[in-house]
């Protein structure tokens, strides 16, 4: 049997379906291209038919990705398929991935159909996918919890209709290690033609047994793995893939499986997408926790001192994470900066050292020190400005103290115009948001609103997360600045700057119509 596993990313998909707030097409390109740079096989960049957002960002990461394969996910019916391939047809290669439910629930209940129509359906899309693309892969919805006997018959049928890979999802994370394990040998022993197909598994966290069920697939036969960076996905998130990863690369003694990932790169896509999808990773999370390689005991600590195997099972360089903590001030260098970005990871093509530069002096002359999170920090800031942007804070003025009002001055740029506004609120941030809202003709509510420590220590970077509701969308905005009003000032603009896309997105949708009547 092959002992490359493959690696499947769905983070742009199942695990953007689980996010408050839906990130923009130049968000979703960024988190790609990291997802490329990991080294992992397929990309399923979104759900296309779902919205024309989606379609869009489909289209544009099929154009941009070119080392990794590019995938689109659909139902079994026609105009899904045709939504991916339209999609997914600037690509070099591609995949298109229809599915359907097997298990009884839900043939009865949500499709309220027969098993003999849904297998039908599933042959259907498969043999319609392949018109376009002899790339297939086809999902057995809820699997986990389909009798045997049909799960044979679906895989068997679907391979037959000519899908190269068949994916087996524990939908609602039922299963546990040894049974999961177990179905897939069943399929190896009983359906006739699974060597003509990759076999591949996708697993959901709700019992916390995704990595554990996707490992045991494993070592019983299974050569394509799903998940996500971080795990995240519906509900409690789907497999978590650099864990996949790294327990392949450290246990290789006991699976004897490889993969394609360039381990190196796990620390930073993991903070790519935590930050542009406003999910924390907690701590003690395995691989990429800020705990994940602290030694706190006494006695780990004199032993790590002895021999660092004692308890280190993997080293934090094997994943990305750099050894050398160099403080970097007003008198260093470009070349400096170039050499300490490359030992983080980063190549020069991967940003402008210029601007990097530029930014870096003016934060070293605020705070003194730059550490090497300031830096990245600085470089995610830098990322985010790529899209054209509409509204701008050019200055602001707040002034506050305890038992008095706070208040705001602001300058903001709205396209080709500017205004100055004044505004109170109950502290200074309220201040700010009330004067930017008297200054834009949007009516939105912040619901979420969150700041924390980017940088290093007391003066380090800090980071303002908002989600703000507008016409029943969510949208995700976010600020860094040393001082923590200006980067909440940020934070607001960058979500006004994405409602401002979706009306405009909007008007010509309608222009559009209103010229077709
Ligand atoms: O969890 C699931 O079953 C899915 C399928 C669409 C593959 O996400
Ligand atoms: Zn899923």
């Amino acid at each position: 049997m092959d002992n490359r596993v493959i690696l499947f990313d769905t983070t742009l998909r199942d695990g953007e379906q689980a996010l408050t707030a839906s990130l923009s097409v130049h968000e979703k390109l960024q988190i790609a291209q990291a997802i490329e740079r990991l080294g992992v096989d397929i990309i399923e960049a979104g759900f296309p038919v779902s919205s024309p957002g989606d379609f869009q960002s489909v289209q544009a990461i099929a154009k941009t990705v070119k080392n990794s394969i590019v995938c689109g996910l659909s139902r079994a019916v026609e105009a899904d398929i045709k939504a991916c391939a339209d999609a997914l047809s600037v690509a070099d290669q591609f995949r298109i991935h229809t599915f359907i439910s097997t298990s009884d629930v839900h043939v009865q209940q949500k499709l309220r159909k027969g098993f003999d129509d849904v297998e039908a359906m599933a042959v259907h899309a498969v043999k319609y996918a392949r018109q376009f693309t002899d790339d297939v892969e086809f999902s057995c919805e809820d699997a986990g919890r389909t009798p045997i006997d049909n799960l044979c018959r679906m895989v068997e049928s679907a391979i037959k209709a000519g899908a190269t890979t068949v994916n087996i999802p524990d939908t609602v994370g039922y299963t546990i290690p040894n049974e999961f394990g177990g179905i897939i040998s069943q399929l190896f022993n009983r359906v006739p033609n699974i060597d003509q197909a990759v076999i591949s598994v996708h697993c959901h966290n709700d019992l916390g047994l995704a990595v554990a069920n996707s490992m045991a697939a494993v070592q019983a036969g299974a050569r394509q793995v799903e998940g996500t960076i971080n795990g995240i996905g519906e509900r409690a998130g789907n497999c978590s893939l650099e864990e996949i990863a790294m327990i392949i690369k450290t246990r290789h003694d006991l699976l004897g499986v490889n993969s394609g990932i360039n381990h190196q790169e796990i620390a930073r896509t993991s903070k790519l997408v935590s930050q542009l999808c406003n999910m924390p990773v907690q701590p003690n999370k395995a691989i990429v926790g800020s705990n994940a390689f602290s030694h706190s005991s006494g006695i780990h600590q004199d032993g790590m001192l002895k021999a660092a195997n004692t308890y280190e099972i993997m080293t934090p360089e094997s994943v990305g994470i750099a050894k050398t903590k160099l403080n970097l001030t007003s008198r260093s260098g470009r070349h400096v900066i170039k050499h300490r970005m490359e030992s983080l990871g980063y190549q020069e093509s991967d940003y402008n050292l210029e601007e990097l530069y530029n930014d870096f002096l003016a934060l070293a002359d605020k705070k003194g020190q730059v550490f090497d999170d300031d830096l990245e920090a600085l470089l995610f800031n830098i990322q985010q400005q790529g899209e054209q942007e509409y509204y701008h804070l050019a200055t602001m003025n707040v002034q506050c103290g305890v038992g008095e009002f706070a208040t705001a001055g602001i300058k903001l740029i709205s396209g080709d115009s500017s205004q100055i506004v004044s505004a109170t609120g109950n502290g200074p941030v309220d201040s700010l948001y009330q004067a930017i809202k008297q200054a834009v003709d949007i009516e939105f509510e912040v619901s979420d609103y969150k700041i924390s420590n980017k940088g290093a220590g007391e003066d380090g970077l800090g980071k303002a997360d908002l989600v703000v509701a507008w016409q029943g969308r969510n949208f995700h905005g976010y600020g860094l600045a040393t001082d923590v009003i200006e980067a909440s000032g940020q934070a607001l603009i960058h979500c006004l700057n994405s409602i401002h896309r979706a009306q405009t997105i909007a008007e010509i949708k309608e222009q559009k119509k209103e010229s077709q009547v």
